[in-house]
């Protein structure tokens, strides 16, 4: 398990695997964990005894979920799980612009408990990395608490991805293809609630007929689920850009539930969160492929997009998303992932400036092997060229976020 620790964290901690075939920075492994993460996870005073092992009456479950919740400060803007997006690096500076709790992105459970490399290249952590929700895709109850069991100790949910519409998740039998399978995606809550000691949260879609909603919503809850994330959209919206997210069918799944609801789609900036919640009456709201442009969305920043159109009067942030990049390479440095990851970040971090001079787009897309010292250039290279497209915040932003309770 590849478990990091925020103030001993360096380069230096990781071991370097090199491939046969001359190795390749991608093979990166972090050391094994440099001590247990403070802080627990499973104990809650006052409320029923953790009973891993056992049954709970439905009454304690709810009152154990809602405790949880709570415990965790009831964190309402949070980082949605990407796959190769929503690293450790990335949730770290997502956290530090606003983000309250994150998701690491789906891992497989099968492989998960197979493959050493496959743990600690893709599931990392430290202790600064809560409140967070762990996801694997599953299709055996038995593989699915085989590898809940590796990661419990480091986080405080494990979800199970239960909305993935890709063609992969088909040919896997994962994903939102179990919405066709509804048992089994009974036995898998069932399995993590009764021995599991951290809470169990799941992810779903809509189905397209509302009643079938809300009775997939309630069966996850009545089989042990302890939070719920809606997207808002059904398996085959699947272009985000095309589907708006349904909100209204969010709130008439939060209507019905009695553990934390957290709903996702259409968070694009801010004003979005603010609307979501009271639109919906969720917990709290996951935002994805917005954060990918734009990791400061949570702390109140919006891309020149949502300025334009928009009512609002804003102002140039005195941030823009060059200096996030800087920020997200430096945890990047302290904390080792592929260069995959870090080079679908540069593409969604930097989009608008590459779109500007497309030529040093060129430039890195030519860089079959990247390194942190051609990364910080392609940005010094974009400033020498002048560009510069700065986030903004709503003029008024200091007084409406505190007149809201809004944390920046
Ligand atoms: C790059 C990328 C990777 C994603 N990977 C996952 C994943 O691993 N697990 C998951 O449940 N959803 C995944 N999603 C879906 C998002 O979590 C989210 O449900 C979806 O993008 C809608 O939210 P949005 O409107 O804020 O983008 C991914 C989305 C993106 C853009």
């Amino acid at each position: 398990m590849a478990i990091q620790n925020l103030t001993s964290s360096s380069s230096s901690n990781c071991n370097v695997a090199v491939n046969q075939d001359g190795g390749d920075d991608d093979d990166r492994l972090c050391s094994e964990p440099q001590g247990e993460p403070e802080g627990e996870t499973a104990h809650l005073d006052g409320l029923p005894a953790p009973n891993p092992n056992g049954y709970l009456s439905r009454e304690s479950r709810i009152e154990r979920a809602w405790a949880h919740w709570k415990k965790l400060g009831q964190p309402k803007f949070i980082v949605a799980p990407m796959v190769d997006n929503s690293e450790l690096p990335f949730r770290m500076l997502c956290r530090k612009y606003g983000a309250q709790a994150a998701y690491t992105p789906m891992l497989h459970s099968r492989i998960f408990t197979e493959t050493e490399k496959y743990r600690s290249q893709e599931f990392t952590t430290c202790k600064e990395d809560r409140p967070l929700f762990v996801q694997f895709c599953a299709n055996d109850p038995d593989i699915l608490l085989e590898a809940a069991r590796r990661v419990e100790p480091y986080c405080d949910y494990v979800d199970i991805n239960l909305g993935c519409p890709q063609r992969i998740a088909r040919r896997g039998n994962y994903g939102a293809f179990l919405m066709d399978n509804l048992p089994l995606v009974k036995s898998m809550v069932e399995k993590l609630a009764n021995n599991l000691s951290v809470p169990v949260s799941c992810k779903i879609r809509l189905f397209a007929n509302f009643e079938d909603t809300i009775n997939y919503a309630k069966m996850l809850e009545d089989a042990g689920c302890a939070l719920l994330a809606v997207h808002g959209r059904t398996r085959d919206e699947k272009d985000g850009k095309k589907f708006r997210a349904n909100w209204s069918a969010i709130k008439a799944v939060r209507d019905v539930m009695r553990i934390p609801v957290l709903a996702n789609g259409n968070i694009r900036y801010m004003e979005d969160v603010q609307s979501c919640l009271e639109e919906t009456g969720v917990e709290g709201v996951l935002s994805a492929e917005s954060l990918l442009e734009n990791p400061a969305l949570f702390a109140g920043y919006r891309t020149v997009k949502w300025v334009s159109g928009s009512d609002d009067i804003c102002v140039d942030g005195k941030l823009d998303q060059a200096d996030l990049l800087v920020e997200y390479l430096k945890f990047c440095e302290s904390y080792p992932v592929p260069w995959r990851m870090i080079r679908s970040h540069v593409h969604k971090m930097l989009g608008d400036w590459f779109r500007v001079h497309p030529t040093v787009r060129d430039d890195l897309n030519a860089q079959s092997k990247l390194t942190f010292e051609f990364l910080y250039d392609v940005v010094n290279r974009l400033r020498d060229l002048g560009v510069r497209i700065p986030l903004y915040v709503k003029d008024s932003r200091v007084e409406r976020v505190s007149a809201n309770g809004f944390a920046t």
